[in-house]
């Protein structure tokens, strides 16, 4: 495994490597603004193989691929309706992804046979550079083994991807929720997974937007987006998801539970007001950007203190907030007390 620091961007040689990397058929570990990518050439399918291998992904869930610009998003799409067409002027790049009729050229295992391909534009340096100069659309899930909570620095998911020959190290990513993920429904733009770009984002520029229903139900909804049936962004501990609009309600909730060997995830400004020592801030309550940029590292931080329980703090679900309770909803297995 090598890794290589790009946090001052990558030179010509380096970008050499990861090309010769992917066209060899080979997996690579990316940033891009929202998570990190496990990556590989989206038109081979031994390396797209290689993807599900290395993540333990079910092969019915369907891969993103990613591209730098609107004319390769031309060679891996049949079509782009008006509404579409408004989309992505307005949300690519950015952390958005827009599932479209696919090409014969994209192999069939990237989509799970579906003849639909999510296409991504990512809002970020070295995914962008990479993609441009390898000249190549690019399928990355997200990269984290199935199941567990999605990696935003190369420290939280090196050990879980040890057969990973190239790492591009980025930093932190900058949002920390993955990208929204949108289908145009009978002409209704139709949010599948909740993200940064929120519904009202979408209907300012489409003039109408729904969510699926498997967010609004997110046990027995029929699954739209394949992904979303399967358990996700777990830690191995019981975890548990509180929330309530009274803070002292919430707060003595919290407390219930609470026992020597309980971790806490909540906010800063109640760090003093529960009775744990184990506290892990996800920062202000208020600060939605700050609380997703955090969410995944902290489930993964509480996991390595063995704890009994972990204790999540909810936040309201409104704009960014639906998408951070869609995360949290699952991290704690639908254990939400309220
Ligand atoms: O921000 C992101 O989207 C990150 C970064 C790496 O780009 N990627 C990511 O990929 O989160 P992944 O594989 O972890 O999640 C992709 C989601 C899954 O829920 C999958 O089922 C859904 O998108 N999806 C992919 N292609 C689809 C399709 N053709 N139809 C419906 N849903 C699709
Ligand atoms: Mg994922």
């Amino acid at each position: 495994m090598k890794i290589i620091n790009a946090n001052d961007g990558l030179n010509e040689l380096e970008l050499e490597e990861i090309k010769n990397t992917l066209l060899n058929d080979e997996i690579i570990i990316f940033p891009t603004e929202t998570v990190y990518g496990i990556g590989a050439n989206a038109l081979s399918e031994t390396g797209v193989t290689k993807i599900f291998k290395a993540k333990k992904r079910a092969i019915d869930n369907p891969l993103i691929v990613h591209v730098s610009d609107y004319e390769m998003i031309l060679r891996c799409v049949k079509e782009i309706n008006e509404i579409e067409e408004q989309l992505i002027k307005a949300f690519m790049p950015g952390p958005f992804t827009l599932i479209l009729p696919k090409k014969d050229i994209i192999p069939s295992c990237v989509t799970a046979n579906l003849d639909s391909v999510g296409i991504r534009m990512p809002n970020n340096k070295i995914a962008h550079d990479i993609i441009a100069y390898c000249n190549m659309p690019i399928a990355a899930p997200s990269a984290n083994v199935s199941t567990k909570p999605s990696g935003t620095n190369i420290a939280d998911i090196i050990d879980e991807f040890s057969e990973v020959p190239l790492i591009i190290d980025g930093d932190e990513s900058l949002i920390g929720l993955e990208s929204t993920v949108v289908k145009v429904i009978d002409g209704i733009p139709t949010i599948l997974r909740p993200g940064k770009i929120t519904k009202e984002d979408i209907i300012a520029v489409t003039n109408k937007c729904e969510y699926g229903k498997n967010i609004n139900d997110l046990v027995t909804g029929v699954a739209l987006s394949p992904g979303l049936k399967y358990k996700h962004y777990a830690p191995n501990a019981k975890t548990i998801l509180i929330y309530n609009d009274d803070l002292n309600k919430m707060i003595s909730l919290i407390n219930s539970y609470i026992t020597i060997d309980t971790v806490v995830i909540g906010f800063d400004e109640h760090q003093n007001l529960i009775t744990t020592n184990k506290f892990i801030s996800l920062g202000k309550a208020n600060n939605l950007e700050e609380i997703s940029h955090n969410i995944f590292s902290a489930l993964r931080k509480a996991d390595k203190m063995n704890p009994d329980l972990i204790i999540i703090e909810g936040v309201e679900k409104n704009g960014l907030g639906i998408a951070i309770m869609n995360r949290l909803i699952k991290a704690s297995s639908h254990n939400f007390i309220s």
